[in-house]
């Protein structure tokens, strides 16, 4: 376990591979999370920050705040994914009455405060569409100095899942994408060409279920229905777990591999809007601009996992 562990704010649109993604962050001792907001992309807002407080309420998550932030992209109309994440956003499992409150703090002004309690120590790890991150930084322009990375779940660097080029989160707000990569802090882009990596095979789900506890259960619930929802949609069988690889890269480096690039964000093509244009052999000319992640160690991701969810009693 390093010394000091690092400390991040979890931007997510719960979501079934969002809940994965905060129940890793929550435990994993590499992380210390500060909070976690929430922003429109799978579902409506209200529904994405009551799923926060539900997977939260259920693992005994108790002492980090949840804030909602933003209910649609800057500029454009909201596309929720009813069709991979079902009505509620995580359909699947069974959730009671959440008891974990939601913050009366607005996720943007959450986000401006916690990076400036915390100058140069504070990691944003956006797992859906970064419409929150890009208005904390068009709210307070001074704080993209203070930021020392920002970890995305998004784009790809070959084809979409939500149109044949774009990825979900960056499909939906790629105006808030482009801006924050405009905004200078060193970013690590992890896309599907590297969540595809993270299978959630048969044999992953057994060994989650083999834990025999109620978060346990619940993640093997919400890997059933994704499942179902990837075969229907996409023909793909052990759906690709997207989100926990943007917070394994944070917690534990060297198990995914990256590399220099030039990227960009499509805002205009007739065909391509929120693709990213990853220039992974230097055909552009330009100077790299981010981290593209390229090559995740499997069995270490699973383990890491794992090994978090088995924290939860
Ligand atoms: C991304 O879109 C959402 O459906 C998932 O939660 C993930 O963040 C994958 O394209
Ligand atoms: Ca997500």
């Amino acid at each position: 376990m390093p010394a000091m562990p690092r400390k991040i704010i979890l931007d997510c649109d719960p979501g079934h591979d969002d809940a994965v993604a905060i129940l890793l962050a929550a435990a994993t001792p590499e992380i210390e999370l500060l909070a976690i907001t929430t922003v429109a992309g799978n579902q409506t807002l209200e529904k994405t920050t009551l799923n926060a407080r539900r997977i939260c309420t259920l693992a005994g998550i108790t002492d980090v705040p949840i804030a909602a932030g933003a209910a649609g992209p800057l500029v454009r109309d909201l596309r929720v994914a009813p069709d991979i994440h079902g009505e509620s956003g995580m359909d699947g499992p069974t959730f009671g009455e959440p008891t974990v409150p939601v913050s009366d703090r607005h996720a943007v002004d959450l986000i401006v405060e916690l990076v400036r309690a915390h100058p140069g120590e504070v990691t944003l790890v956006p797992v859906g569409p970064l419409t929150n991150v890009a208005a904390a930084l068009q709210r307070d322009p001074g704080l993209a100095a203070l930021i020392p990375e920002i970890v995305f779940m998004g784009g790809s660097t070959g084809r979409g899942n939500t149109t044949p080029l774009a990825e979900f989160n960056v499909h939906d707000d790629p105006e808030a994408a482009q801006l924050v990569l405009d905004a200078g802090i060193p970013v690590t882009m992890v896309g599907l060409n590297l969540t595809h990596q993270a299978r959630a095979t048969e044999a992953v789900v057994e060994r989650i279920a083999a834990l025999g506890t109620p978060v346990g259960d619940a993640v093997r619930d919400l890997m059933t229905f994704f499942a179902a929802m990837y075969e229907q949609v996409f023909g793909l069988t052990d759906p690709p777990v997207h989100d926990p690889c943007a917070v394994a890269r944070v917690a534990r480096p060297e198990l995914v591999r990256c590399e220099d690039v030039f990227l960009a964000v499509e805002t205009e093509g007739r065909w391509t809007s929120g693709a990213t244009v990853v220039d992974l052999h230097g055909v552009l000319g330009h100077a790299p601009n981010a981290k593209v992640a390229t090559e995740l160690d499997v069995d270490g991701f699973w383990e890491l996992v794992v090994d978090a969810l088995a924290t939860y009693r």
